[in-house]
């Protein structure tokens, strides 16, 4: 089964509008020679200050796609300085990265919480990107498949399968994010491919082979290649090189030299 890699750009809280303004300028520069049938899904996730503005700028082009970073999972109401799916997807968004473990750790974010607006996210016709990953502490006392494959489970519970296949996965062990140091590809690939069947198991194997599942952690131009050469890896979210667009487009065109 033949999956569609994605290059997603999380810009995190980075950026005034105007450094997204040529943020986004420069990305958009680098990829408008590529053939659109052999690129990735390229997706950016700027701050919820830029995405009006980011939106205006890539509307009408199909070589790119809009995230937000989060979202409440109610519709509307008195929840001071939340926003709303249904708010994202008025300014163009497609996608929204949920779970992050930045929001896990710093926001006290649950998996009751995550589950909570992955249904909201699908239900409002967007798609949402599902972060887990394990601390280091986890992965030395050898219970990283076990605390992954509980997120999981708890993220889609609920959902129907078609909604599962629809969603995208993002696996990041939290002491690889903005360390410089990457997950070992084979190693990312095995943990990966355990979250595949984590969803075959809540789903069927169909909807199992359709989900993307994407790699995140110090990603970088110099990591890509190998890292889209193994077997269950469909693509990236990539932070700190996603904000030089130099550095982003050269994993955009690095990750189209392995065929998929
Ligand atoms: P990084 O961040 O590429 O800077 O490690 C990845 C992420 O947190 O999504």
């Amino acid at each position: 089964m033949s999956r569609r890699p994605i290059m997603a750009g999380n810009w995190k809280m980075n950026n005034l509008t105007s450094e997204s303004k040529s943020l986004i300028e420069g990305i958009l520069a680098g990829i408008k020679d590529l053939n659109e049938s052999q690129m990735p899904e390229v997706i950016v996730a700027p701050t919820f200050t830029s995405l009006s503005l980011v939106s205006d700028m890539i509307s009408g082009n199909s070589k790119i796609a809009l995230a937000a970073q989060n979202c409440h999972w109610e519709s509307s109401g008195a929840y001071t300085g939340e926003v709303s799916v249904e708010m994202l997807k008025d300014l163009g968004c497609s996608y929204i990265i949920i779970g992050h473990s930045e929001r896990r750790q710093y926001f006290s974010e649950t998996d009751e919480m995550i589950n909570k607006k992955a249904k909201s996210i699908l239900a409002g016709g967007l798609l949402p990107i599902i972060c887990c990953g394990e601390t280091l502490e986890q992965r030395e006392s050898g219970v990283t498949d076990e605390h992954i494959a509980s997120q999981i489970r708890a993220a889609l519970s609920g959902l129907s399968n078609s909604d599962i296949a629809k969603s995208v996965i993002a696996y990041e062990p939290i002491w690889a994010i903005g360390t410089g140091k990457t997950c070992d590809s084979v190693e990312a690939n095995r943990v990966i491919a355990m979250i595949r069947n984590v969803v075959k198991e809540v789903s069927d194997s169909s909807t199992a082979d359709s989900i993307r599942i994407l790699y995140g952690g110090s990603v970088k131009p110099a990591t890509i290649e190998e890292q889209m050469s193994m077997s269950d890896i469909d693509g990236a979210l990539i932070g700190g090189a996603s904000l030089k667009a130099d550095s982003f487009n050269e994993i955009i065109t690095n990750s189209m030299k392995v065929a998929v």
